[in-house]
């Protein structure tokens, strides 16, 4: 087999760069060792930031987005009896929108099956070398894919991070983890409710008006069915501050309950030769502040143009600024993660205490903390 662009994994960084590359005129194939069912229903984020919904949009992958999306003018940010609003669009014009992850899944499986695009789920044995990748397909058959360049969105766990050779990398490690629910109960706030509390961390998010996602901070290792659906509610609702100024969180039904452990991790360069990392691959960041889904995004946007540059025109300069490029980015929400993440989880220290209650306040009250909260979180421009 051959293709131009050989793409490991079908994330969203591996679909959305099919869809892209497809609409500049590159072909692909993607290679992905989980099943179609799998990969679209993997509960991860739910946060889209304004340009990674510009992009999504300016590709046609929008509608539903607009349709059943819930736009969010910001968030609010808690400590024990304050609760502020932050609103993102006041201060910098831009805003997010509520979007499951697994829905953008399904938009761009969509999308890509009425293009015809060629993606081989549950294929095993994936190997990279300069110009062409083998594995082994659903049947049995070995295989072998030349192609002019590999995009390697597979993950923190994909082969394609280990074949870039004498990379640096920069890791952290967090000593706490988010336990989250998914919960069949209205969301008990129109926004998300970042909140520190003495006892840890909670978040309110959602998916829907009937789906609700929650979070609290608990220690690493924690097992999530060691803790029951009443404990779940009784600390959320603790940390939330129900009851405080007649707010009340609503519990319901818990359809899923998972353990988050939390890390940075940066790998650099993005590329080796004709191998490009893109997403997870390259990067990891804490899930507070919900960068994630929305750095992938954006690494793509900036690969696809690379990869069309160099495919279609031989042309080379972007793909040789593309990991420099990138990494901009990159250090900035790796930063932001973890400014979100130390602020507002507890380490049992009570001077870090006060100091996050400190920087809490001053990010509430005045207008140029908020300001910096609001930019990063909405997101820069892509291409920043
Ligand atoms: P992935 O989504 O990981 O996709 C990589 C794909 O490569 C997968 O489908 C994988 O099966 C495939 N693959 C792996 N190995 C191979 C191989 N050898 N060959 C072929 N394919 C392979 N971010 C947030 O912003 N908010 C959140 O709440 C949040 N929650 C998260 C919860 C979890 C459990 C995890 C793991 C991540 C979470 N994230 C969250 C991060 C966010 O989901 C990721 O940043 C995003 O999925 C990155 O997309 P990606 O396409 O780069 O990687
Ligand atoms: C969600 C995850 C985040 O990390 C975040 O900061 C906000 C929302 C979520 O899964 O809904």
């Amino acid at each position: 087999m051959r293709t131009q662009v050989a793409i490991i994994g079908a994330g969203p960084a591996g679909l959305l760069l099919s869809h892209l590359l497809a609409q500049g005129g590159v072909e692909s194939v993607v290679l992905e060792t989980r099943s179609e069912e799998y990969v679209a229903a993997r509960i991860r984020a739910g946060i889209l930031e304004h340009s990674s919904v510009e992009l999504l949009e300016s590709v046609g992958l929008g509608d539903r987005i607009r349709a059943e999306g819930d736009h969010h003018r910001g968030i609010y940010l808690q400590w024990p009896g304050e609760r502020h609003h932050l609103d993102f669009v006041d201060l910098v014009g831009r805003s997010v929108w509520v979007y499951g992850q697994t829905e953008v899944q399904k938009d761009l499986i969509k999308a890509r099956a009425a293009d015809g695009q060629e993606i081989h789920y549950e294929v095993t044995e994936v190997e990279l070398h300069d110009d062409h990748v083998t594995f082994t397909d659903k049947s049995g058959q070995s295989q072998r894919l030349d192609a002019t360049a590999i995009a390697g969105c597979d993950g923190s766990f994909g082969p394609s991070r280990q074949a870039v050779p004498a990379a640096e990398t920069y890791e952290k490690v967090y000593p706490y983890s988010w336990f989250g629910i998914l919960a069949d109960v209205a969301p008990s706030t129109d926004e998300l409710i970042y909140a520190w509390h003495p006892n840890g961390f909670a978040l309110h998010s959602m998916r829907s008006a009937t789906v609700s996602r929650l979070y609290l901070q608990v220690p690493n290792g924690t097992d999530p069915q060691s803790w029951s659906d009443d404990r779940i509610w009784d600390e959320l609702a603790t940390r939330l501050g129900h009851g405080q100024n007649g707010w009340k969180l609503t519990p319901g039904p818990i359809t899923d309950k998972s353990v988050l452990p939390m890390r940075s991790y940066v790998q650099t360069p993005m590329r080796h030769h004709n191998l490009f990392l893109a997403g997870d691959a390259a990067h990891i960041v804490p899930p507070t502040g919900a960068k994630g889904l929305n750095l992938a995004i954006a690494d793509v946007a900036l690969l696809s143009k690379a990869l069309i540059a160099k495919v279609k025109e031989g042309d080379e300069r972007l793909a040789d600024r593309y990991s420099d490029d990138a990494q901009r980015r990159v250090w900035r929400c790796t930063h932001f993660s973890w400014w979100m993440t130390t602020m507002l989880h507890t380490s049992g220290d009570p001077f870090d205490a006060q100091l996050q209650l400190s920087q809490l306040k001053w990010v509430a009250n005045s207008e140029a903390g908020a300001t910096g909260l609001a930019e990063n979180y909405a997101g820069l421009p892509i291409g920043y």
